[in-house]
């Protein structure tokens, strides 16, 4: 265990003998179940590790008492964690098919996928380059500092501060992020080619304020965004590809998802539209998204989840993608 600033705290996992489980992908995840109080809660971390070293993540205190403050103070080495293996699509593996200019927005915590995603991208190809933009209230929230300095040592890494409390009293690296810093900052950072791509993650507000910006340049770059749990690609990934009518009843009241995403579950795909599903894990551990499929069907996610078996005719919506033209599912 390793402080990162006062408030937040990086744990190193050893899985032991299931290590092979665990060897995630950039902007992975894992899911934790706690005993926090008395309470079975679940929470869900990105991984921070460098490919080749044990587990990873990195935990912010966001509130007093809770599941950030349980790791924060009362988690010590050598103590044995339920953990499910990791998950998630946030990387699109074809980046790594030819060299790419990464252009990442992080905010606060929101740099946990991104820290991931900069060491693969650095490590799998020598010609990849990476600009990190990352936002802050002040350098003492700064998490990683060592190793954002380890990075910039290389010529193919340059990170850029942002600091709420106007420590480096510039323009652009001072105060929040608004559209048009952002747009200001692409036009000295990127050119515009086909090779950048961006991703995001930090709050809601932080996410939608940098695709905001993005959408002022006369090129807009393609970008993945990470903002809690959800996460959706743009410019057009999904126009390609196919979608389901989703018709969703939850304790009788009916909700519809006109084109839910045939790549994500069921449960992203209402997280995108805005329907609050009952879940805790996201990782078929809790089978609080149950469902019984009234018609229509599903294929498996393949998420390599530890799933206990559910009744015939339910699936776990955290577990599952939509098929066919058209869904119908009832929740309790
Ligand atoms: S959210 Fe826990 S099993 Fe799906």
């Amino acid at each position: 265990m390793k402080r990162l600033t006062p408030s937040s705290v990086l744990l190193t996992l050893d899985p032991g003998e299931l290590a092979p489980l665990f060897e995630g992908r950039p902007g992975q995840s894992v899911t934790f179940c706690l005993n926090v109080d008395g309470q079975e809660c679940y929470r869900n971390y990105n991984l921070v590790n460098t490919e080749d070293a044990l587990p990873q993540v990195a935990v912010k205190q966001v509130q007093e008492g809770g599941v950030s403050q349980h790791f924060n103070s009362a988690i010590h080495v050598g103590d044995v964690l339920n953990v499910a293996p990791p998950e998630g699509d946030f990387y699109p593996e074809d980046l790594d098919d030819a060299a790419h200019h990464l252009v990442l927005f992080a905010a606060g915590s929101g740099i946990t996928p991104l820290i991931s995603i900069a060491q693969h991208a650095l490590r799998v190809r020598p010609d990849n380059k990476v600009t990190l933009f990352y936002s802050n209230s002040d350098a003492r929230q700064i998490m990683f500092r060592e190793r954002l300095d380890r990075l910039a040592a290389s010529s193919r890494f340059e990170v850029f501060h942002v600091l709420g409390d106007g420590a480096t009293g510039e323009d652009l690296s001072t105060g929040r992020l608004t559209g048009s810093k952002v747009k200001k900052l692409l036009s000295q950072y990127t050119q515009g080619l086909p090779n950048e791509y961006a991703f995001i993650s930090g709050p809601m507000g932080f996410t939608e304020t940098v695709v905001n910006g993005i959408g002022k340049t006369a090129n807009p770059l393609p970008y993945s965004t990470f903002s809690f749990q959800r996460q959706r690609h743009g410019q057009g990934a999904d126009k390609i590809r196919p979608t389901t009518e989703v018709i969703l009843s939850v304790g009788g009241l009916k909700r519809t998802i006109p084109n839910a995403p045939q790549h994500l579950t069921l449960l992203e795909a209402a997280d995108r539209a805005g329907i609050d599903m009952p879940a805790d894990c996201r990782s078929g551990i809790c089978h609080r998204c149950k469902a019984r499929i009234t018609a229509g069907r599903t294929t498996s996610a393949e998420l390599d989840s530890p799933t206990k078996a559910v009744p015939k005719g339910h699936i776990l919506c955290c577990q599952q993608r939509p098929s066919g033209d058209r869904l119908e599912l009832e929740m309790d």
